[in-house]
């Protein structure tokens, strides 16, 4: 058996509105051991049936099988293009023919319509929405029709009264001045022969509804407006096209304010009836204007779009202590209430959302800030109704019922989890009930925080991208879900929102520090703090290092260099420190009320400008381009020879005795070989002396584990992940947490809160140790040099604290698993390898080979044993001698 079982399209399933040829990747599956490809073939059709080739790659030789180029081929705008491959394996076996298809958008044209609003006669001062209409004809056979959307604000398409896509929060979040995205749906089916009617809801949104530290509206310009262009195909070769112009027509909606924290209040009796149906009678609709704009910042939509990811009933309806009505949906999330609901004209539900009780379990909403969260709707005409709200979402695991007609019951209430819909590739379990739900809390953070663009939290009135997080996150996300696409649109606003000397904001899409009309927060500081400002070179590199394909690093390379530039520009003497720095952010070692942790900024901003140079250096040579991989390592190696002279003291040590100071230096390979044993066996002792907690804050967290594993610490390192009491990860869990806190003690044992201002209960942030779990837990790690899991390590790291651990990750290969088992001091390790790919299984604590399935023999080495192995499922059982 060999087959293909998957085929990606630029990361895609099935991409629609490409403007050139995609990349491809396929996964290929067999019950035999050690294969490879050996030749593949692609051919692409305008039919389903390949009647027509119009690309035959014929039979290629060659073992690639990811991010595989076309050549350029003419392809035409608006049109299905079926693509099928299949692949000879190194067996002599042929697969089968695997076909999906692709759908283009603007290869050749460009888009016309205009950006129309109701602005300029009636102002959405209150953040209300407006519709918008159009009636057209269609008057011969269909053979396809493709319709663009994207607004000033948000907007919820509509064709004859059905809604089109299932996409929320659409056109997402970009820095609109520069970039906007657009959608591009399928509408073959809604479009009927005759009369038609296309129509849209458009809110505020982040563009100009009250948003930021500041709540300012306008952050990106005063008047909502959509923009929409209908592209039909007719069977005889014909097309037509339908686009937003002063022919629209427009009328405010029955919500009457929306806003992404506030939420949302619709009146029922403002509805209108068939609003996107034809024939409908519009003479009190007003007539629509234009909003000029630079259509070259239209692009089309790489990333995910945002989707209801799960509907989870209510768990409970209970009173608390002060009689308040509260809805329990067990986990806390980003997303909507669905509310079914019987009622009469005038009758209101209206809902607050929040995510803890408080220690007298009653409601607690004091974390939320300023954030409202609260959804009102009033009856009109329509007693049975189901509702959801449009142009918001909650960060919540509880809601409050202030109004209900009647009685509420639970099942009245469905909440709907949205985030960006990438694909699940990563999964975890272990013989520990508290580490499962640590890994069930990460992947939460992960679901809740990755909605269009990576939020630092869902709840309170603040829900930015920022840097720094996405950063520390990045390797854990990867693992989990496949978040290529993501990043990459995140990537191209942190490129756009650069300063002309390559200083990166603080949060992407910048509204901080003067990319939109909202004040300057943080005045001259709002760019370029270590730790944060570095996601732009470490998100592209771990894009690369995960999914291979060079096109990020290509796309980035620009932006990289200016953000290496730029620390190089504002280095004196090559050590570096700039501004406003969060340094090692609510770390414990930080002064009694200071959020900014005990490691000197100076260290910390150096260390970031050494990591990032040397992953620069590393970009440039991938890229062969060896001047630029000169000069930067050149650089490299002056900042580190000063590090040296700088930060440690003539006994080998570090001066700045913090736990950061030392992982962040042992993680970055900043020291000289003979004190890399001092700073281990120090920060061993830094650990001892806060009775095996640590204190470190946003920097030193996520690598804290590894660099302890990485230098044979393995007890120390489980010691330190086990740990139940505050500070550390499992404290949270015991307390009931669903998903990652942004503070050790967030809750405290008595039940009482950290703090009011600054508490969310969703910030994946700390759920970087995802990585150390997938990295060393489990023990699959990849190959630097020959990414996407090409070549990788089997490599897991045993603590008899667990019987058992698996994991698997679905890379662009195929899946990966590996499982270890422990009975006594004997390891039974069961793993897979995908097709295509080669392992390395490192048995790090292995004192004695007993049983071995993979045919080939281990070899002694430093660390253990270790054999390489081609793809197929094997089987080993060896011996540890661990405390
Ligand atoms: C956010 C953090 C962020 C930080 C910057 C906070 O308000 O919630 O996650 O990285 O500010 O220091």
């Amino acid at each position: 058996m060999f087959e293909i079982i998957d085929l990606k399209l630029n990361h895609k399933k099935k991409p629609i509105g490409l403007s050139s040829l995609p990349k491809l990747s396929w996964k290929l599956n067999s019950n035999q051991r050690d294969v490879v490809q050996t030749h593949y073939q692609v051919q692409i059709s305008t039919q389903m049936k390949f009647n027509d080739v119009k690309y035959d790659s014929k039979l290629v030789k060659s073992n690639e099988s990811i991010n595989v180029e076309l050549p350029q081929l003419e392809i035409v705008d608006f049109k299905k293009y079926y693509i099928r491959v299949k692949s000879i394996s190194n067996k002599g076996e042929e697969s089968k023919w695997f076909i999906s298809f692709f759908i283009t958008g603007y290869v050749n044209q460009a888009i016309k319509a205009s950006m129309i609003t109701i602005e300029d006669s009636i102002k959405l001062n209150h953040e209300e929405t407006f519709y918008a209409r159009k009636e057209f004809e269609s008057k011969k056979n269909i053979e396809s029709a493709y319709c663009t959307a994207t607004a000033f604000g948000l907007y919820k398409l509509y064709l004859n009264g059905d809604r089109v896509g299932d996409y929320q929060l659409t056109p997402g979040w970009t820095s609109y001045n520069k970039h906007l995205i657009y959608q591009i749906y399928d509408v073959t089916e809604l479009i009927r022969n005759g009369e038609n009617t296309i129509g849209a809801m458009v809110g505020v949104g982040w563009y100009k509804g009250s948003f930021g530290f500041n709540r300012k509206p306008n952050l990106y310009g005063d008047k909502a407006g959509f923009l929409c262009e209908l592209h039909i195909n007719y069977s005889d070769g014909s097309q037509s096209v339908i686009r937003t112009d002063t022919s629209w027509k427009g009328h405010l909606s029955p919500i009457l304010m929306s806003n992404l924290y506030d939420g949302e209040y619709y009146d029922a009796n403002r509805e209108i009836d068939n609003w996107c149906l034809s024939n409908l009678d519009t003479t009190d609709w007003l007539g629509l204007t234009t909003i000029d704009f630079n259509h070259m910042i239209l692009k089309e939509q790489v990333s995910e779009p945002v989707r209801v990811i799960e509907q989870i009933q209510a768990e409970k309806l209970f009173r608390t202590p002060e009689n308040d009505l509260v809805i329990d949906f067990g986990q806390n999330m980003s997303g909507l209430v669905q509310i079914s609901v019987t009622g009469m004209k005038g009758d209101q539900v209206e809902l607050n959302f929040f995510e803890v009780l408080d220690a007298e379990h009653n409601v607690y909403i004091d974390n939320l800030r300023g954030a409202e969260q609260k959804v009102t709707y009033v009856f009109g005409e329509k007693e049975d109704v189901v509702y959801i709200p449009s142009f918001t979402f909650q960060g919540f695991r509880y809601a409050r019922i202030n109004k209900f007609p009647g009685q509420a019951k639970i099942d009245n209430f469905i909440a709907l989890a949205i985030s960006s819909s990438m694909e699940m590739t990563g999964r975890i379990e272990t013989s520990n009930k508290t580490v499962n739900q640590l890994v069930h809390n990460i992947l939460w953070g992960l679901n809740s925080n990755f909605v269009d663009i990576p939020t630092d939290c869902p709840q309170r009135d603040e829900r930015m991208g920022w840097t720094g997080d996405a950063q520390v996150f990045a390797r854990t996300a990867c693992y989990f879900k496949n978040c290529y696409n993501f990043y990459k649109k995140y990537m191209i606003d942190l490129a756009h929102d650069q300063t002309s000397d390559g200083g990166v904001p603080h949060v992407v899409p910048d509204i901080l520090s003067g990319n939109s009309n909202d004040d300057k927060f943080l005045s001259e500081g709002a760019v370029s703090a270590a730790g944060w400002a570095d996601a732009a070179v470490i998100i592209p590199w771990t894009l690369y290092q995960v999914y291979g394909d060079e096109d990020i690093l290509v796309t980035q390379y620009e932006s990289m260099k200016a953000w290496i530039d730029f620390m190089k520009n504002h280095s004196e003497d090559y050590i570096w420190s700039y501004n406003m720095q969060f340094g090692d952010w609510v770390a414990l070692d930080a002064k009694e009320g200071s959020y900014f942790g005990a490691t000197p900024n100076d260290l910390i901003c150096t260390a970031y400008s050494a990591y990032s140079t040397s992953l620069f250096v590393k970009t440039a040579k991938v890229l062969n381009k060896q001047k630029d991989a000169e000069i930067y390592s050149d650089y490299l190696n002056k900042i580190i020879n000063k590090y040296h002279s700088e930060f440690i003291d003539d006994a080998g040590c570090l001066k700045a005795q913090t736990q950061t100071a030392h992982i962040l230096s042992l993680y970055f390979d900043l020291l000289p070989e003979d004190n890399k044993e001092i700073a281990i066996k120090n920060l061993v002792g830094l650990l001892d002396k806060e009775n095996g907690h640590l204190v470190t804050g946003f920097l030193g967290t996520p690598y804290f584990c590894s660099v302890l594993s990485n230098h044979g610490k393995y007890k120390e390192a489980y010691d330190l992940f086990l740990k139940d009491d505050f500070p550390s990860w499992l404290y949270q869990v015991n307390m009931g947490a669903t998903t990652i806190w942004e503070h050790w003690d967030g809750v405290k044992p008595d039940g009482s809160m950290w703090s009011p201002d600054m508490n969310s209960f969703n910030h994946y942030a700390y759920g970087a140790i995802g990585e150390w779990i997938q990295r060393t837990m489990i023990g699959i790690e990849l190959d630097e040099s020959d990414p996407a899991y090409h070549h990788y390590y089997i490599q897991p790291i045993i603590d008899k604290r667990f019987t058992y651990a698996k994991g698997s990750l679905m890379s662009q290969y195929g899946m990966i698993e590996s499982k270890w088992e422990l009975y006594g001091d004997r390891v039974k390790l069961s793993i897979k390898v995908p097709v295509n790919t080669r392992c390395t299984i490192n048995l790090r604590q292995a004192i004695d080979i007993m049983d071995n399935n993979t045919g080939q023999t281990f070899l002694e080495m430093d660390l253990g044993f270790s054999v390489c192995v081609g793809s197929g499922e094997y089987k080993v059982e060896y011996l540890v001698n661990i405390e």
